[in-house]
């Protein structure tokens, strides 16, 4: 298809809504369009518990590292593998860990705070979202655009909010860090020595580094010239309100809303051609949705897709959901 993709302009885009409701299908065809039809560079990551990508182009595209899509010219994907990332970012914050401990002079074992630390239920997120920051500052620069189907969109939005937070923390740590090593500045004999040290202090470097990525990520991810977040609703009560309520802590952490698509859309056709009434029914009940969606989020919807006889699998089928969502309208 000719024309402007739909999400043309951004170059970081999050698909995200209840679970489901079709995200890994449009956040591919939203790559695809970007990467086949528009020729950009273009990488689809998926940080789904479950990946499904390679079922979806039919193809291996498994274990955690970029590949390029056979078939599918400028179009590359991985699928972030959980457990690999959780494991190397308990590694990284362990010796962080280690680090305070010996520097506050703390004269016990880290191990079992470690332990706490990383079997915390946010430390997932957390190294979800460390992977998705280096993505997001560096990975990027190879490419024209980045395409992330989010299973957990909640836990996304909220930890770019947190980035703030994490900012917030980061900058008192930094200055307490300066605090104790201009304590033993002052108190020094050799203040060359103390001077050195600061200069090559690993916990500072670290936290600055850190510090300076959350930022750029903030910036960027907060970004409406960059940064879209879209959402996937189907015409029924739940993925509805759910989109609602994403919607609104989107805004309320300055991420740039890029639009909502609905998808799995039954038509008046389909419905007629079957005998038993059951799809009239199911299409009236639509009727309402589609209403409320209009009326609640109308401002925010960039295109319907119909609901298809069978799953989305393979590049046709994909093909055929872009053409949805440029020309399809219910009604
Ligand atoms: N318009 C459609 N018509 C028919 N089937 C569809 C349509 N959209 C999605 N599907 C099918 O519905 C199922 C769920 O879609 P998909 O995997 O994209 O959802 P998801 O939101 O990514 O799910 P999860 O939350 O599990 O990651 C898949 O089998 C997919 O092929
Ligand atoms: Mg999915």
């Amino acid at each position: 298809m000719a024309g402007e993709a739909m999400v043309n302009g951004l170059k970081y885009i999050f698909v995200g809504g209840k679970g489901g409701v079709g995200k890994t299908v449009i956040a591919a065809a939203l790559a695809y369009e970007l990467a086949v039809y528009n020729g950009k560079k273009t990488l689809l990551v998926s940080l789904n518990p479950v990946h499904s990508l390679s079922s979806l182009f039919e193809q291996e595209l498994s274990g955690g590292k970029v590949k390029q899509v056979e078939g599918s010219p400028n179009l590359y994907s991985i699928e972030v593998e959980i457990d690999e990332i959780v494991e190397r970012y308990k590694e990284k914050m362990s010796s962080r860990l280690r680090e305070f401990f010996r520097w506050a002079e703390v004269p016990l074992d880290p191990g079992p705070f470690i332990n706490i630390a990383t079997t915390n239920p946010a430390f997932q997120e957390a190294a979800m979202f460390d992977r998705v920051m280096d993505i997001v500052v560096d990975e990027s620069k190879k490419y024209d655009a980045i395409v992330f189907d989010t299973a957990a969109v909640a836990n996304a939005i909220r930890l770019i909010g947190l980035s703030k937070l994490y900012g917030l923390w980061l900058n008192r740590m930094i200055k307490s860090r300066k605090e104790a090593l201009e304590t033993r500045y002052k108190l020094a004999v050799r203040k060359e020595k103390i001077l050195e040290e600061i200069r090559n202090d690993p916990i500072i470097a670290d936290l600055i580094s850190l510090h300076e990525k959350f930022k750029i990520t903030r910036g960027i991810l907060t970004d409406p010239s960059q940064t879209g977040f879209f959402f996937v609703t189907l015409p029924q009560a739940l993925p509805i309100s759910v989109v609602k309520r994403f919607i609104n802590m989107v805004k309320s952490f300055d991420i740039p809303i890029g639009g909502v698509f609905v998808n799995s859309v039954l038509t008046r056709e389909e419905a007629e051609r079957d005998g038993t009434g059951y799809l009239k029914t199911k299409l009236e009940e639509q009727e309402r949705y589609l209403n409320i969606i209009s009326r609640e989020m109308g401002e925010y919807i960039r295109g319907y897709v119909r609901l298809a006889p069978r799953e989305i699998t393979g590049v046709e089928a994909l093909r055929d959901v872009i053409e949805d969502l440029h020309t399809f309208r219910p009604g």
